[in-house]
């Protein structure tokens, strides 16, 4: 069959415009609460602080949570609302389930907002610049947070499912993931490196440990005596799913390149992880983990940017019937 070129001008420019909707929604500036208030960010900042000085981990658990709110349903908060008899949230799909916390954080933040300029700050933006500020708390870039989202009155249980990528999941799988919210491979490879701070428990570790762990770290001495630990901690059997490890055992509560040094010496903890190196069908997410390791910089200017793209995924619904939460946990009656 033959394709004509008019015909893939205008997909390419279909395609371009698509992603130029997405990549800067029109709704969301820089100086959004400049005079309704100008406080916000210092006060997510300063509730921020508390909790990372208090527990490193903390840091982790934010970027996660805005990761997960952003890939269902857009940056809404539709993931911080809790179920009731009536509603059926996201925390309790089976990928969010045991595996999200956090969310009292954001409820101290959303208390100290709502006491200085009630109904203003919406939560999906509480989220966003939170997960800035546990970024750069820890070691990471910063970055400006574009601001302006509102907060869902939906959720979606089944959407986790479908658009949470998993460490079991192959490699083109988790891109198409990445690709389906207009992110591009290089934004998938820079955002994994996340990874760089955080835990994870056994259950999305198991497979890996008792997979092609000993493969890919070629049997280096330090890897082995690392692996042996990891099996400890996570026997092949029997009731140990919750027990967690760092995904970056070299400096888990620093947000550096180190985890992308793990990659080239095979010892990324997630099947997920270790493809991006290893995997046959990664060559151009390969080059880019071998970039990240050698060049800190170009991972904290690439991170930011990619950041900002996630942050930009916004659920066009909210604008028409979306609200600004008094609780994050629960819609406005
Ligand atoms: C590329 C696809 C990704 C996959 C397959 C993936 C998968 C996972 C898994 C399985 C865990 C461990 C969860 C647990 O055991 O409870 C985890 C943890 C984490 N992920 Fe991802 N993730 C991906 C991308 C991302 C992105 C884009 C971000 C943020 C920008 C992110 C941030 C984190 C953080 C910070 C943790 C640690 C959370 C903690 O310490 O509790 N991940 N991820």
């Amino acid at each position: 069959m033959k394709i004509r070129p008019t015909l893939v001008l205008i997909c390419v420019h279909l395609l371009l415009h698509l992603s130029i909707l997405h990549a800067s929604d029109p709704h969301l500036t820089l100086d959004y609460y400049k005079s309704t208030c100008p406080n916000a960010e210092a006060i997510v900042r300063k509730e921020m602080e508390c909790a990372v000085l208090s527990d490193p981990r903390n840091a982790a658990l934010i970027l996660r949570l805005h990761f997960h709110d952003c890939f269902v349903q857009g940056c809404d908060g539709s993931v911080l609302l809790d179920d009731t008899v009536t509603f059926q949230g996201e925390k309790n799909a089976p990928t969010n389930l045991d595996a999200l916390k956090g969310f009292d954080i954001i409820d101290r933040i959303k208390n100290k907002l709502e006491s200085e300029c009630p109904g203003t700050v919406s939560c999906a933006d509480v989220l966003t610049i939170a997960a800035r500020d546990a970024t750069l708390l820890v070691g990471g870039p910063y970055w400006d947070v574009p601001v302006g989202r509102k907060d869902s009155k939906t959720a979606s249980f089944a959407l986790v499912e479908t658009n949470i990528p998993d460490a079991n999941e192959g490699l083109l799988s988790i891109i198409a993931k990445f690709i389906y919210q207009d992110l591009s491979v290089t934004d998938m490879v820079a955002l994994s490196g996340a990874h760089t701070i955080g835990m994870a428990r056994c259950t999305n570790y198991r497979a890996r440990v008792y997979g092609d762990y000993e493969i890919t770290s070629d049997n280096n001495p330090i890897a082995e005596s690392n692996l042996k630990s990891l099996k400890s901690t996570c026997p092949a059997t029997g009731g140990s799913d919750n027990n967690e490890a760092a995904m970056d055992y070299v400096s888990p509560n620093i947000f550096d390149n180190s985890y992308y040094h793990l990659l080239l010496s095979g010892e990324g903890l997630l099947n997920s992880d270790q493809e991006l190196y290893s995997s046959d069908l990664g060559i151009e997410t390969s080059k880019l983990v071998k970039k990240y390791a050698l060049d800190p910089i170009a991972f904290f200017e690439q991170f930011s940017e990619s950041m900002v793209k996630l942050g930009n995924i916004t659920n066009p619904e909210t604008y028409v019937d979306g609200e600004v939460r008094k609780n994050c946990r629960f819609m406005n009656t």
